[in-house]
């Protein structure tokens, strides 16, 4: 299913109801705080998407910077438990990007990396380039994916986790396949060994 901006707009009404909801359960308030992050994140790319007639504008950018920008802040907020690793060529590569959407894929692919890892284990982000394309990598050393999942993790809704909301990956898909007329795919997984997910995008 690929989703429409104003369709994503329903679930997460949806979702901002069930935060309601869960205040008045007795939750612990730190997970409602993270949820409503996530549903402010959300809410900030659905409107964007709405805004500019739910086309982002991509820009010639250079990927490596970029990517090497989300890593830094995203391991300067994790637990000193992962063990970071960036690897990239020594050269600029140039896409067209819409840096907001693909530094929020970055997020929630580390995201999830760090919840297969249970928090602690070796999470690497690589750029690589052919002629034509550039890969971005991102390897977790965390609990895997039996392979009859490989497409399904994709879908909107899919989830493993007791709080999860099974929408990083649908939302990630779209960014990059959508917008971006790039890939994302599980490259290889090994179940208790770990997981490499790539993006591929055009270089310009
Ligand atoms: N790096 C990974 N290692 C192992 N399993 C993964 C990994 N990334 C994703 N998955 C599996 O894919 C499922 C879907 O991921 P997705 O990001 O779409 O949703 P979620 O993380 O469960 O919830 P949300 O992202 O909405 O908070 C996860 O629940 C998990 O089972
Ligand atoms: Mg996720």
């Amino acid at each position: 299913m690929v989703w429409k901006a104003h369709q994503i707009g329903t679930p997460l009404s949806s979702l901002i109801g069930w935060t309601e909801i869960l205040k008045m359960e007795n939750v612990n308030p730190d997970h409602i705080i993270e949820i409503e992050k996530d549903i402010d994140r959300l809410q900030t790319i659905t409107d964007r998407f709405s805004k500019i007639g739910s086309i982002p504008t991509l820009k010639n950018t250079d990927i490596v910077t970029e990517t090497q920008e989300s890593y830094n802040y995203l391991k300067a907020r994790s637990s000193k438990l992962i063990d970071f690793e960036f690897v990239s060529p020594n050269e600029t590569i140039h896409v067209n990007l819409n840096a907001q959407l693909y530094s929020w894929t970055i997020e929630n692919l580390v995201k999830n990396a760090i919840d297969a890892m249970k928090g602690k284990g070796q999470l690497k982000i690589e750029v690589l380039a052919n002629d034509k394309f550039v890969h971005i990598r991102v390897s977790d050393s965390g609990k895997g994916i039996p392979k009859h999942l490989f497409k399904k993790i994709f879908e909107p809704g899919y989830t493993s986790k007791k709080r999860g909301w099974g929408l990083g990956l649908s939302l990630a898909k779209r960014i990059i396949e959508d917008y971006h007329n790039g890939r994302i795919k599980v490259v290889s997984s090994e179940i208790d060994k770990g997981t490499t997910i790539q993006i591929s995008l055009k270089q310009l």
